[in-house]
């Protein structure tokens, strides 16, 4: 590994701009990744599989994705880093075994639609359980802020240091259960380590957004980042809201549009057009608004590089009112257009539009 303080010193690149080039993987920068399963994947000899970065233009430096495939019958090499790091396994079938360092092995298999995280600094390997397909998974971690930092890929990657706090080794405490807590943003955080299947998961009533919308939220492995999984039924769509840079949304089901604008510039807002396995990312502090003109509910993963489990964000309420000083704005004060538009757009697809507070 070269030295990559001496290699960024004074340089325009950021440091974690340079260990991507040193990576040798594509790294993709978009707004919107219209479906994951296609991005072009290049060797990473880091793990031995096929990997990609996709910096997304709204995380604003605060996180990264890796996509990564595993060929059938195949397996990577372990690799164990400071970084934090939540997996969502978009297609294929598998396992991955962690152990911390001179500890005993634990093995949880997944399949498409699992969603877990490595504890920080554990060794990991993972094994493609299929001999017919590629298993193709993306990551969500907090490496541009841990590579910009420290400068020392030795030290990100090959650092011995045991976070017992977080993960002592034993078999129960990683992938295994999981549990409501009541207490905690009224009853919708669901803390476990692994989620088997997030398109057969029921998320909890969140009426606050709008649009008989249901979130839960996930907290894993006492890990700063967390993730959400949210569903809402085809001819509607939710009030919009705003908060911090980062938060990934990957698309489960459905198909529809977002607007996302910053503050002040409700005429000049950008809109993303969303299906199955596409993603994007609200820029800081933009609102953003999801609509479902489509057949079937929009169900989408958000993962996102902060949590509630650990206070690290200024989050405002983002299911209170702006008025009352959260962050969401009320259906009666949104720009009179919107609705509008969502009446032309269910029209053009087919939908029925069910929004009962505007009589359509
Ligand atoms: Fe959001």
């Amino acid at each position: 590994m070269g030295n990559l303080n001496e290699a960024s010193a004074f340089s325009q690149k950021s440091p974690y701009e340079i260990y991507q080039e040193w990576e040798g993987i594509p790294a993709y920068k978009d707004f919107i990744v219209p479906d994951l399963l296609k991005l072009e994947l290049g060797h990473w000899d880091r793990t031995g599989g096929k990997a990609a970065f996709v910096n997304m233009e709204g995380a604003g430096g605060t996180c990264d994705t890796i996509v990564e495939e595993i060929a059938p019958g195949g397996q990577l090499k372990p690799v164990r880093h400071m970084y934090e790091k939540a997996v969502f396994i978009l297609q294929g079938q598998g396992a991955t075994t962690i152990w911390n360092e001179g500890g005993r092995k634990h093995t949880l298999e997944w399949q498409r639609g699992s969603l877990f995280s490595t504890p920080l600094n554990t060794w990991h390997q993972n094994f493609n359980a299929q001999g017919s397909e590629p298993v193709r998974m993306i990551s969500l971690t907090d490496a541009p802020v841990i590579v910009n930092r420290y400068r020392n890929l030795d030290y990100i990657f090959n650092s011995s240091f045991v976070f017992t706090d977080r993960y002592s080794g034993g078999a129960d405490e990683w992938g295994k259960g999981g549990r409501y807590l009541p207490e905690v943003k009224r009853g919708r955080v669901w803390e476990s380590n692994f989620i088997a299947d997030l398109w057969g998961f029921q998320p909890k009533d969140y009426k606050e957004r709008g649009g008989d919308n249901r979130t839960t939220l996930f907290e894993f492995v006492d890990n700063t980042m967390s993730a959400h999984l949210s569903e809402f039924p085809a001819g509607k769509y939710k009030k919009a809201h705003r908060h911090g840079a980062g938060a990934h949304i990957v698309m489960l089901t459905g198909s529809g549009y977002s607007f996302l604008w910053e503050q002040g510039q409700d005429r000049n807002k950008k809109r993303v057009e969303w299906g199955r396995m596409s993603m994007f990312v609200p820029p800081m502090q933009w609102w953003h608004q999801h609509f479902n003109p489509g057949a079937a509910p929009a169900r989408y993963l958000a993962l996102k590089p902060w949590g509630f489990k650990f206070n690290v964000e200024d989050l405002r309420d983002t299911g209170e009112d702006v008025k009352k000083g959260g962050a969401q704005i009320e259906y009666e004060d949104q720009d009179a257009e919107i609705h509008k538009i969502f009446v032309r757009e269910c029209e053009t697809r087919g939908a029925q539009p069910r929004m009962a507070m505007f009589g359509t």
